[in-house]
C-alpha cells in the first residue's frame, strides 16, 4: 500500500527521488520522506502530508548526493505522523530502511532487539528492520550478509531498501509478497515498486521473484537468493509500456484519461489464442470452478458467471477474495481457481491462490501488470494489457477484463473467433460513444445535477445487475456519495422503503431480455417520487433523465459499453465535489496488505 524508490547514478539524487515519487503517490500518500548520501554523510528528511504539499517547504529536488531511497506512506502500522514516516533509521544512524509490506512478527522481534538495548522512535513494524539490519552488520561487516540475514527473520509481506553509510555505491534491497523491481539503465539503476515510476528513464527492467535479495549499483545489479544466499542469473526485459501511457496525455486526471482510452484499450486482449486455449483445457478438466477477486475485479468475475451460465450452462464460484478462507475447503486438486487482478499483487487474492496451490488447484491469472506477484504465482496468466492504470479507480481495467473473460467464454464453447467478432463491434460502439462530445457533456450535466444528492440507487437484471454494482462502487468510491446497486426484482423486498421524493435512480435498461421488467422496476420506483435515469439504447417515457448508448443488437458484451457512462457521470461528480478523482481519500491502488 505504500511507494518505495531507490536510485543510484550521476543525477542529484533529491530531484529523481522526488520526480519517482510522484509517480508512486497513487499507492498512498499520507507522508513521504527521502534518505540519500551526500560527502559520506547519511541524510534522512521525512514529514506528514502530499507530496507537494512537503516539498513546497523542503525543496526536496535541491536535495544533493547521487544515491538514495525514498517513500510515500499509507499507513498501517502507526498513526500518520511523522516519526512514523519513512525512512526509518538503526541506532547508529549509519543504517536508513523504506519498506512495504507488513512484518508480522515485528512485536515478538522489537521485543528482543531492545533487550539488546536498541532505542525505537516510531510505532512502525519497519522500524525493526534497520534496527535488526544494525546488528547483523556489526557482526558480519557486510551489508549483503545483513541483509540475508535479516530477511531469514522476517515473516509477513516486505519490499524494502537500505542505505548503508559506510557503502555509498550501493543500495540493498529485498521482497517477499511485496512487489519491487529494477531498472537498469546506462551508468544508473532505479528500485521501485511499479515500472512507471522510472519509465521515464528506461524500459529495461529485472523483476524480483519471492525472498530475492540484490545489490543495486550504477554499473549492475547482483540478485541473490533470500535463502540459500546464493548468486541468480536473472533476465532483464524490456517492457513496452512508454512513458506517456504512464502520464496524464494532456487530461487533467489519470480517471479521464484512463475512460477515454477504452475507446481502443479493449482490443489488446487480443493476441493471446494459445493461452485462452490452455485456459479452456484447464477449465473442461475441473471439477469446480472458481473465481476469486476483490472489488472492481470481483465484478468482473460476476459478470463472467453469467456468461458461462449463458453460454456453456456452467456455472462458477465467484467467491470475494477476503471470504476465501471460508470457501477453501471446497478446492481440492480438480479444482480450478482464475484468479482476477489488476494490480496482481491485492493481499486477499494472493493468499486465496497461495492457499489453493497448496491444495493442488490450479491457478489462471487475469491480471494487468506484467510481473506481478499473481502473475508468478499462477500457472498460466492471461494479461489484459490496459496499460498502466494509475488512477486508483479501476476503469480501463474492468472494461479488459470483462473483455477476455468474454473471450474466454466464447472460447470454452468453442466460439472465440465469434467472441472476437462481438469484442470488435463492442469496440467500435464504445469508441463511438466516447468520440461524440454530447455524451461527456450529457454526463457532466447529470453529475451537476446529482452532485449535492445524498443517496444514489442503481438497478439491473441479470448482467445489468452486475452493471449496477459496479456503477455504485464508482460513484461511491470517487464522489464520496452514498450509491448502491440492485437486483431490480429485489426493490421489494425492501429497498423501495428508501425511496421517496428527488431520489435518483439510475436504470440499467440494455434492449434484451431484462428490458420490461426493469422498465416496471423503473416505474415503482417513479410512482413514489424517485427520479429516473435511464442508460439505454433506447429512451422510454419512465426516463426522466436518458443516457442513449448505440445500438447494441443484443451484444452480450454490453457490460463493457453500459458501465461507461456511469464511470464518466462519477469522474464529473468527483471534480464538481471538489475531490481528486485519482487520489480518493482513504484509498490506494493497490491493497497489498490484508
Ligand atoms: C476499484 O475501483 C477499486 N479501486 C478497488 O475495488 C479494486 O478494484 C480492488 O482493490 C481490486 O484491485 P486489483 O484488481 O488490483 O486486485
Amino acid at each position: 500500500m505504500c511507494g518505495i524508490f531507490g536510485y543510484v547514478g550521476n543525477r542529484k539524487a533529491g530531484k529523481i527521488l522526488l520526480e519517482g515519487l510522484k509517480r508512486l503517490e497513487y499507492r498512498g500518500y499520507d507522508s513521504m520522506g527521502i534518505a540519500v548520501i551526500e560527502n559520506d554523510e547519511l541524510r534522512v528528511i521525512k514529514d506528514v502530508g502530499k507530496i507537494d504539499e512537503i516539498n513546497k517547504k523542503l525543496h526536496l529536488e535541491n536535495v544533493g548526493g547521487r544515491i538514495g531511497i525514498s517513500h510515500t506512506r499509507w499507513a498501517t502500522h502507526g498513526g500518520v505522523t511523522r516519526i512514523n514516516a519513512h525512512p526509518h533509521v538503526s541506532c547508529d544512524e549509519s543504517i536508513a530502511v523504506v519498506h512495504n509490506g507488513i512484518i508480522e512478527n515485528y512485536q515478538q522481534l522489537k521485543k528482543e532487539l531492545s533487550e539488546k538495548g536498541h532505542a525505537f522512535k516510531s510505532q512502525t513494524d519497519t522500524e525493526i528492520i534497520p534496527h535488526m539490519l544494525e546488528e547483523f552488520y556489526k557482526k558480519t561487516k557486510d551489508p549483503l550478509k545483513a541483509v540475508l540475514e535479516t530477511v531469514k527473520k522476517l515473516k509477513g509481506s516486505f519490499a524494502f531498501l537500505v542505505l548503508f553509510k559506510d557503502y555509498p555505491d550501493r543500495i540493498l534491497v529485498a521482497r517477499y509478497k511485496s512487489p519491487l523491481v529494477i531498472g537498469v539503465g546506462d551508468g544508473e539503476a532505479f528500485v521501485a515498486s511499479d515500472v512507471p515510476a522510472f519509465l521515464k528513464y528506461t524500459n529495461k527492467v529485472i523483476f524480483l521473484d519471492e525472498m530475492e535479495v540484490a545489490v543495486v549499483k550504477r554499473d549492475g545489479v547482483e540478485v541473490y537468493d533470500g535463502i540459500s544466499g546464493k548468486r541468480k542469473e536473472k533476465e532483464v526485459v524490456e517492457v513496452d509500456w512508454n512513458l506517456e501511457q504512464a502520464e496524464k496525455a494532456g487530461y487533467p486526471h489519470f480517471m479521464i484519461k484512463e475512460i477515454m482510452e477504452q475507446k481502443e484499450s479493449l482490443l489488446r486482449v487480443l493476441g493471446q489464442d494459445e493461452n485462452i486455449m490452455k485456459a479452456v483445457e484447464m477449465l473442461k478438466h475441473a471439477n469446480k470452478i472458481f473465481v476469486v477477486a476483490a472489488g472492481t475485479s470481483y465484478h468482473a468475475g460476476l459478470v463472467a458467471r453469467y456468461w458461462f451460465v449463458k453460454l456453456a450452462g456452467v456455472d462458477l464460484n465467484v467467491i470475494v477474495a477476503s471470504e476465501f478462507p471460508h470457501f477453501k475447503n471446497l478446492v481440492d486438486k480438480n479444482s480450478v481457481v482464475i484468479a482476477i487482478s489488476q494490480s496482481g499483487e491485492t493481499a486477499d487474492v494472493l493468499e486465496a491462490v497461495r492457499e489453493s496451490k497448496k491444495r493442488d488447484a490450479k491457478v489462471i491469472a487475469v491480471v494487468n501488470v506484467m510481473g506481478s506477484t499473481l502473475m508468478r504465482l499462477a500457472d498460466l496468466s492471461l494479461l489484459i494489457n490496459a496499460g498502466p492504470e494509475i488512477c486508483v479507480v479501476a476503469t480501463k481495467s474492468y472494461t479488459s477484463q470483462l473483455s477476455l473473460l468474454g473471450l474466454l467464454a466464447h472460447a470454452f464453447v468453442g466460439k472465440l473467433e465469434e467472441g472476437k467478432e462481438k469484442l470488435k463491434e463492442m469496440q467500435k460502439k464504445v469508441k463511438e460513444f466516447l468520440e461524440n462530445e454530447n455524451n461527456l457533456k450529457l454526463a457532466e450535466d447529470l453529475a451537476e445535477n446529482l452532485k449535492d444528492k445524498q443517496h444514489i440507487f442503481l438497478i439491473g437484471r441479470e448482467l445489468s445487475y452486475v452493471t449496477a454494482l459496479e456503477g455504485a462502487l464508482k460513484i461511491k468510491e470517487v464522489s464520496y456519495i452514498h450509491a448502491e446497486g440492485f437486483a431490480g426484482g429485489e426493490l421489494k423486498h425492501g429497498t423501495l422503503a428508501l425511496i421517496e421524493d428527488g431520489i435518483p435512480c439510475i436504470a440499467i435498461s440494455p434492449l434484451d431480455k431484462t428490458r420490461d421488467e426493469i422498465l416496471s422496476n423503473a416505474m415503482e420506483i417513479k410512482a413514489r417520487g424517485g427520479k429516473i435515469i435511464g442508460i439505454s439504447e433506447e429512451n422510454n417515457e419512465v426516463f426522466d433523465e436518458f443516457i442513449k448508448v448505440p445500438k447494441l443488437n443484443g451484444n452480450v458484451f454490453h457490460p463493457i459499453m453500459m458501465i461507461i457512462p456511469i464511470q464518466l457521470v462519477s469522474y464529473y461528480l468527483a471534480v464538481k465535489r471538489g475531490y481528486d478523482p485519482d487520489k480518493p481519500r482513504n484509498l490506494a491502488k493497490s491493497v497489498t496488505v490484508k
